[in-house]
């Protein structure tokens, strides 16, 4: 079964041919990032206003890739939920209009799951694991029993990971977009120049839930704080962030294995392209730990994830309506 796969949730607009689940026939990803960097962040009006100029030449693109026509769809899978209304809507109305047209079945797909079912494409794990989504929008530590079934052990209590990661790059001027360019000075920064401590979070909170805003404040409002005397270079300071919110995450990480002896970890979303976060989950292969992360190109959003995703439903005779709305919410996880 050929799916079309449908993403325009925020500032990718992407459409991609996946076969069966697994084996991907094309994967077009028409970035907008150059669009947004004068603004240092995603202009909703702007996507929308991108996503509805170039949805019908990527979604060509990705036929042309695969080498086929449109009559060659058997279904098509497109994200409805979370994301930005305005962008949804056009991928969402896109796929309808196709839809209308060559009567296959179509489904509505949470791009959360999307990003947790990522790297099952590629490197697939067998069934319970730990899922870790670390995106932009979410951070989500979760076990997940099947492609459909996530039960929510912790998650962010304010900023996400990637959030925090955008907004400390932005306020000291790193670059576009934020996490990719704290990464990459990172490489070159003592990752111990500044000691930033992990917030406590308070009663009332899931022991996996974590909290990246008080660490963002810090590296915004208190270098002088948690100063060892090294240089205040973007290099160390991105390092020495980096390093803090990565370890606050693997500390909630190990407990959540550990209290739940699941022996399988997956991650997903554009944060797990970090090469530290992808060097402290490879590490806990050491530990005995079955351990998969998608490749670069499938961490961050992408068309895919959504066909991959969506064949597993159809597949199971689960399909959406023509009443199907886009929402900017998450779904409704399940939380322990
Ligand atoms: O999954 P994604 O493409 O979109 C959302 O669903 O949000 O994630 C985007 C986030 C941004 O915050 C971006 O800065 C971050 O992923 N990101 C990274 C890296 N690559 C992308 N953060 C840290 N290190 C990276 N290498
Ligand atoms: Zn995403």
């Amino acid at each position: 079964m050929k799916v079309l796969g449908i993403e325009t949730s925020c500032d990718e607009c992407s459409a991609a041919v996946v076969e069966d689940g697994r084996n991907i026939l094309s994967n077009v990803i028409a970035t907008q990032i150059e669009l947004h960097r004068p603004f240092d962040g995603v202009v909703p009006e702007l996507a929308s206003r991108l996503h509805t100029e170039w949805i019908s030449q990527v979604v060509n693109a990705a036929l042309l890739q695969a080498d086929m026509t449109v009559n060659d769809i058997d279904a098509i899978a497109v994200t409805s939920r979370p994301g930005l209304l305005g962008s949804l809507l056009v991928g969402l109305n896109f796929a309808k209009g196709m839809v209308s047209v060559l009567k296959v079945p179509f489904i509505g797909i949470d791009h959360i799951r999307a990003h947790l079912y990522a790297p099952q494409i590629e490197n697939p794990l067998e069934y319970p694991y730990l899922g870790v989504l670390l995106s932009g929008g979410h951070t989500v530590i979760c076990r997940v029993d099947s492609y459909d079934s996530v039960e929510v052990l912790g998650t962010t209590i304010d900023d996400a990971i990637g959030e925090a990661f955008d907004k400390v790059a932005k306020h000291y001027g790193l670059g576009y977009p934020g996490g990719v360019m704290i990464d990459k000075l990172s490489q070159k920064g003592d990752p111990y120049a500044f000691k930033f401590t992990s917030p406590k979070i308070g009663k009332g909170y899931h022991p996996y839930d974590i909290s990246y805003s008080g660490l963002k404040t810090a590296v915004i409002n208190q270098l002088e704080i948690f100063s060892t005397g090294k240089e205040a270079t973007p290099e160390n300071i991105a390092a020495s962030f980096q390093r803090v919110a990565v370890g606050m995450l693997m500390k909630r990480v190990e407990k959540a294995l550990e209290d739940t002896g699941l022996t399988r970890i997956s991650a997903g979303g554009g944060v797990a392209a970090n090469s530290l976060v992808r060097s402290s989950l490879k590490a806990l292969e050491e530990k005995g730990f079955e351990v998969s992360f998608p490749s670069l190109k499938l961490c961050t959003d992408n068309g895919a994830m959504v066909a991959g995703l969506g064949y597993r439903y159809i597949a199971d005779g689960i399909t959406s309506g023509y009443d199907l709305t886009a929402s900017a919410r998450v779904s409704a996880f399940k939380k322990s």
